[in-house]
């Protein structure tokens, strides 16, 4: 395997990143999100963040534009804004492709793959034999691992994969490690068919199943993918937060992201609220997990598609984009947990122009520039439309209902949809926050649009595919909105490092 050091691997950063310069800019190219300079990706995967860096691996087809064997795709970032994007990190072998899986920082070792004190990062990943597949065998995903001995730069397979056979599921996968301290010992949430299965290991090599969740709980209308472990401090006592993907029978249709609140023991884990809860309302948040090694802040990130259609939506060189990374925490609700998520504060950094704007009046036309973020301040929630406009009469709406209590995205007008029966739709999610008061962050880039109601208690993530980019908004409140306030922040790209 090629082996590149650690500034070589800068070195190569800086040459993709001004190649990126030339051709980040056709239509539908978001220009503040990651997107991969050409062909397919899907999933974020092996998301660490090691000494300085936030690593960032993908599923990735670097032979086309749809799905294909898959590869991890590799880029790296300080501020989880601006990307360069590396060799590919992993490729699939005679096990199989590489499907979607995580990565930790091996601090003490405990995998004896660093040498000479070094501190390896270790991922785990499903290793997907399509001949295995053809012939039905039902043993065709495994676990395996690999290690990084330069930061994170590149990777070696282990020599003993797989690491964790599957019991004869079909659909065993998306390994996601954390560190369960009270035990020192690593735990595996692994997807199997619709249930979540954990396993442990103290070296990360050898894994022993301990026990299985999921039955009877949730939404079962599909395969249950990529999972998360993760737990929070909150008012001196650990609230444990499960993250479980799901396609289809996701909330909008497809591809849909619910989560479990409970407590985790280091054996089972066990729910205490069996409403069934989804992270983001909107169709195109798929395969979220949050970043390891990032201490009390949880930042998550999900792929900005579905698989109802991720294939055949109308971008050329690449396909498809990741959400922006997301500040993940949990805000209780009259006794029960909710997600919250809003974009990590390094998006203020992105910056170029504000605008500030108190008198509020429905005739008021804004024009946008590129990419935006758009915060409301809203005394009294009501019924209200915002409308994102082009000069071809295509249009996005972005509003609240109050009769249905939901805030929704309309993007039956909002341009192509003839990929997907499915596409053109309105999308609602149901307000959480009870106060009489609100907030509301739009950030819009090009082809998407997340919307973060009470300040991310309510997220929804849409992808839409105008014919020009929309250069326009309106607000319009049928029973006067208490709008507040509205700040306009246009934001500087992120492929262009000269743009002021
Ligand atoms: C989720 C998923 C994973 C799998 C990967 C394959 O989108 O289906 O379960 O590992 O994509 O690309």
């Amino acid at each position: 395997m090629l082996r590149i050091c650690f500034c070589c691997c800068f070195f190569l950063a800086g040459c993709f990143s001004s190649v990126a310069q030339d051709f980040y800019d056709e239509p539908y190219r978001p220009q503040i999100h990651f997107s991969p300079r050409e062909h397919w990706m899907n999933d974020p995967n092996g998301m660490v963040f090691f000494d300085g860096i936030y690593h960032l691996f993908f599923q990735y087809f670097p032979d086309s534009t749809v799905w294909g064997p898959m590869h991890w795709g590799h880029a790296i970032s300080r501020d989880l804004m601006h990307w360069s994007e590396l060799p590919i990190a992993l490729y699939p072998d005679t096990l199989g492709y590489i499907f979607s899986g995580s990565a930790v920082v091996d601090s003490s070792n405990t995998s004896g793959f660093g040498k000479r004190g070094q501190i390896p990062l270790v991922a785990v990943f499903t290793q997907h034999d399509p001949r295995g597949e053809k012939q039905q065998t039902g043993l065709f995903q495994n676990q395996s691992i690999a290690y990084s001995i330069d930061k994170g730069m590149t990777w070696q397979k282990n020599r003993g994969n797989p690491v964790l056979k599957t019991p004869g599921l079909k659909d065993f996968r998306d390994p996601k490690l954390s560190w369960y301290a009270e035990e020192k010992k690593w735990i595996m949430t692994l997807a199997a068919g619709d249930l979540i299965f954990f396993y442990s290991s103290k070296n990360l090599k050898n894994w022993k199943k301990e026990s299985e969740f999921g039955r009877g709980l949730g939404a079962h209308g599909g395969v249950w993918e990529c999972p998360d472990l993760l737990h929070f401090a909150i008012a001196g006592k650990k609230i444990w937060l499960l993250i479980v993907n799901m396609n289809p029978g996701g909330i909008q249709g497809g591809s849909g992201t619910q989560y479990f609140i409970g407590n985790f023991d280091g054996k089972n884990f066990k729910c205490n609220d069996t409403l069934t809860k989804w992270m983001d309302y909107g169709p195109d948040d798929y395969a979220g997990v949050t970043w390891s090694n990032t201490g009390n802040k949880k930042i998550f990130l999900g792929w900005m598609s579905n698989w109802q259609y991720a294939q055949r939506v109308p971008t050329e060189r690449w396909r498809s984009a990741m959400t922006l990374p997301r500040l993940l925490n949990l805000k209780n609700i009259r006794g029960r947990y909710f997600t919250t998520m809003t974009p990590v504060p390094s998006l203020e950094k992105l910056t170029r122009k504000t605008l500030y704007c108190d008198k509020i009046s429905s005739e008021k036309r804004f024009p946008l520039s590129g990419p935006v973020r758009i915060d409301f301040k809203i005394l009294r929630l009501n019924t209200f439309t915002i409308t994102f406009s082009n000069a071809l009469g295509q249009e996005l709406r972005v509003g609240y209902d109050q009769a249905k209590k939901s805030f929704y995205i309309d993007r039956t007008l909002a341009g192509r949809s003839n990929f997907d029966p499915h596409f053109a739709a309105v999308h609602y999610g149901p307000r959480i926050a009870l106060t009489e008061n609100s907030s509301i962050t739009l950030v819009l880039d090009n082809a998407s649009l997340e919307f973060f109601g009470d300040e991310g208690l309510t997220t929804m993530t849409e992808i839409f595919f105008p014919d020009t980019a929309f250069d326009a908004m309106q607000i319009k409140s049928a029973k006067g909105a208490g709008f507040q306030e509205l700040f306009i922040r246009t934001l500087k790209p992120v492929w262009k490092k000269d743009q002021k």
